[in-house]
């Protein structure tokens, strides 16, 4: 591990300064599309405003005949790039894949200025952050480049939760981390065989009663994936970084795709990811705080005047955290409020 003292050096000769802070950008959606597809690459100048995040997917979902036309078609896309607010995300092969280096070399010497963030799969521990961060630093220097390229970790290994702390940690570069319900039930055998969300089958049922049919007792479906997203959130605030929910697979089911957002957005996770345009609505709307959410907030500090003692307001009291919790709603309005003029104005800004 690098000292405290060199932690922020930049790892080559001639790579830009790390980041001693990373920066929040509106981010609620995180929009995957393949840029083998010649069909979505004329789609994205479209797109691209209407979204957070624009990510060109080179992994997982791309088939493997297409995986250079993908990155050939991501250099054209960045070429083109001209959506100042949003921002232009990859998700690379992963590290043991044939692919990965090619990915890395060619993204960040073609179109390294415009790239914000790069995805990287399968992270297991920190080893594989610190080979990540040493290689984007050679290529930033030889490309000149003025300001760094992120990384974020997906977690999807056993492993990769094991270690959640030091991946966190593992380099002044690491922007956030995604939750990957797919291939990390895969790798933890776990029974489930949908993309995120909950299952029937995992649940908790009231206890028996004398006298009342066992199909009478109330039975209530549990998340799946809450332990893994709650250390996943831990972690990120501990190392001042951000946490996002992953894939939602079934499209069609958008009402439990908005149910599943939205535990993510209230257990402090800053955006999911979405599959299809359907979803990047959703997103939208579930990670943006609502409008009245926002009024009380704004209603309680103002009440709370400096910030300490303690008031009522309509029977709830309010104190010194309480005034933190509703700062928490109120920044992350303002903050996607300067990026969505019809948020602004749902909020009175
Ligand atoms: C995403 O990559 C997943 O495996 O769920
Ligand atoms: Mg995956």
């Amino acid at each position: 591990m690098r000292t405290p003292k060199n932690f922020f050096s930049p790892l080559a000769l001639g790579a830009p300064e790390p980041l001693k802070e990373i920066p929040f950008r509106a981010s609620r959606m995180i929009h995957f599309f393949d840029p083998s597809n010649e069909k979505m690459r004329a789609k994205v100048a479209g797109i691209a405003p209407t979204v957070d995040v624009l990510l060109g997917n080179l992994e997982d979902a791309v088939a493997v005949d297409n995986k250079e036309a993908a990155r050939a078609g991501l250099v054209e896309v960045g070429r083109n790039w001209t959506s100042g607010e949003t921002q232009l995300w990859t998700r690379v092969n992963s590290l043991d894949s044939p692919w990965f280096l090619d990915d890395l070399m060619t993204l960040v010497s073609q179109i390294g200025d415009k790239l914000d963030v790069v995805m990287v799969p399968k992270v297991e521990g920190p080893e594989d952050i610190h080979f990540v961060d040493q290689l984007l630093a050679q290529l930033e220097a030889r490309a000149r480049l003025e300001r760094p390229i992120l990384v974020h970790a997906i977690l999807e290994t056993a492993q990769g939760v094991a270690n959640v702390e030091q991946i966190c940690g593992a380099s002044p570069r690491m922007q956030g981390l995604s939750l990957g319900p797919a291939d990390l039930a895969a790798d933890r055998r776990m029974k489930t065989t949908r993309v995120g969300g909950g299952h029937p089958g995992y649940l908790v049922r009231q206890d028996p009663e004398e006298g009342r049919d066992d199909s009478d007792r109330a039975f209530y479906q549990q998340d799946l994936w809450h332990y893994t997203l709650a250390r996943m959130v831990d972690a990120c605030g501990t190392y001042g970084i951000l946490p996002y929910y992953g894939p939602f697979g079934d499209i069609a089911d958008t009402v439990a795709c908005e149910d599943q957002f939205r535990n993510a957005y209230l257990l402090g996770c800053v955006g999911a990811w979405s599959l299809h345009p359907v979803q990047i609505d959703i997103a939208k709307k579930v990670f943006s705080p609502e409008p009245s959410e926002v009024e009380w907030a704004m209603r309680v500090i103002e009440e709370m005047g400096d910030g300490t003692g303690a008031v009522m307001i309509d029977g709830k009291m309010q104190d010194d955290a309480t005034v933190k919790q509703c700062e928490v709603v109120v920044n992350l309005a303002r903050e996607l409020a300067t990026k969505d003029p019809d948020l602004a104005s749902s909020y009175g800004f």
